[in-house]
């Protein structure tokens, strides 16, 4: 018998089981590399990838600039705390502003820390316009924030919160797209609305324009903020920057992180008008907020955006991957509907099987994710091309095939 030496793969296997805490359900695959839509594992198998580090790597994996930009300024200055000044924070502050409508910024390095600002803004200034201590923050059924408390708290799914009660108190759900319930929530306690446009872990469910509009009309008569959570579907992912701007509505409270630096770990709260003048000095921060490392990253990728043309590229090839999928849909395939906007797409099946289906795709080299039993989300980067599309069809209708 020859002796035989255990893989990276498996090594790494053995230590991840032994010393990381067990709180994701990972797939026993190491990757070593990424390049545009594919990841490489150790064996040099290419898999095509249609989660993108979960909406994050928009420009694809490890782009040359992003790359070289984060080496570049990582060999010059990568912190200094923000009681200084630094030249990438205040060039990105800009940049974000002019292509979201807003007019300042606070960086965060997470999703979930943009979505706590938000919160503390709107409670700030609930606590100076409302005459009543017991205002509300509203929130829809199937939300997503984050898994700290505050954005916990404005999660309304019972299987993020239950574990974790008690909850902050002050939030009300409301059922997603009923116009008349959303009438009938706000009233002079409502302090504020906190919605994705498209409900990414909730199960990619877009929020209608209509509802945005109504959303903003009302926020308007009963001085309440519109906070709009574009943690998923902003910063390209739908065909524009901001989701919210195919509705032609302007947020007071925009929260943007995951495919803003491209991989690299940096988020933003964006405010306007009122919303910007609630915090004063010394009322919120945090250590590696906006730091010049995370900033140069994130240039770098607004600039990859915009010489690559990649809005446009996720409205036309999302509009081809829906297409594709309705096809597969009337070959027979166990699809009940096909949502969502540009790269942000959403198949519910008629069976419960789309953990089955993520696993063969995978086995057949495609990441996909599934949103519960029903629904797969598919999030590429969004550089990919047609021809990406129909090989991830056509893995699809293999794995569909086999079931
Ligand atoms: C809409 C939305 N908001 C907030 C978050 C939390 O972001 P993070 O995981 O960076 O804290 C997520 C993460 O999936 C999200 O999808």
């Amino acid at each position: 018998m020859t002796a035989t030496h255990a893989s990276l793969t498996e090594t790494i296997a053995a230590l991840d089981q032994r010393y990381v805490l067990p709180v994701y359900r990972r797939q026993p695959i190491l990757f070593v590399r990424g390049e545009g839509a594919r990841l490489y594992d150790e064996f040099g198998n290419a898999y095509l990838d249609f989660l993108a580090g979960i909406a994050v790597c928009n420009v694809g994996h490890s782009h040359p600039k992003l790359a070289q930009r984060i080496a570049e300024q990582a060999a010059q200055l990568m912190h200094v705390s923000n009681f200084f000044l630094t030249e990438p924070q205040a060039r990105l502050a800009l940049k974000l502003c002019e292509r979201s409508g807003m007019e300042k910024a606070f960086f965060t390095n997470s999703g979930a820390e943009a979505c706590e600002m938000a919160i503390k803004v709107a409670r700030k200034y609930a606590n100076a316009v409302k005459r009543t201590p017991d205002y509300e923050i509203l929130a829809l059924e199937g939300s997503f924030h984050g898994r700290t408390m505050g954005a916990l708290s404005a999660t309304m799914q019972a299987k993020y919160q239950t574990p974790f009660q008690p909850l902050l108190p002050g939030f009300r759900a409301l059922p997603r797209n009923d116009l008349d319930a959303l009438h009938a929530a706000f009233s002079e306690r409502t302090a504020a609305i906190l919605l994705e446009p498209i409900q990414g872990e909730g199960g990619v469910y877009p929020i209608a324009d209509e509802y945005l509009r109504a959303a903003r009309a009302l926020c308007d008569r009963y001085d309440a903020l519109l906070i709009v959570d574009e943690v998923q579907a902003g910063f390209g992912r739908t065909g524009r920057w901001y989701a919210y701007q195919h509705a032609g509505v302007t947020p007071d409270i925009v929260a943007t992180a995951k495919g803003l630096g491209g991989g690299f770990p940096i988020g933003a709260c964006l405010l306007r008008g009122v919303a910007a003048e609630v915090l004063q000095p010394g009322e919120h921060g945090t250590t590696y907020g906006g730091n010049p490392l995370a900033c140069s990253a994130a240039l770098a990728v607004i600039e990859i955006i915009e010489e690559e043309g990649l809005l446009e590229n996720a409205q036309r090839v999302g509009d081809y991957l829906q297409a594709r999928l309705r096809a597969l849909q009337d070959e027979g395939a166990p699809i009940h509907e096909v949502r969502g906007r540009g790269l942000m797409v959403g198949v519910e099946l008629s069976q419960p099987i789309a953990r089955t289906v993520v696993q063969k795709a995978l086995e057949r080299r495609l990441i996909l994710n599934a949103v519960g039993e029903t629904i797969l989300r598919i999030v590429p980067p969004l550089v990919i091309t047609p021809a990406d599309v129909d090989e991830a069809v056509g893995i699809l209708r293999q794995a569909f095939a086999e079931m």
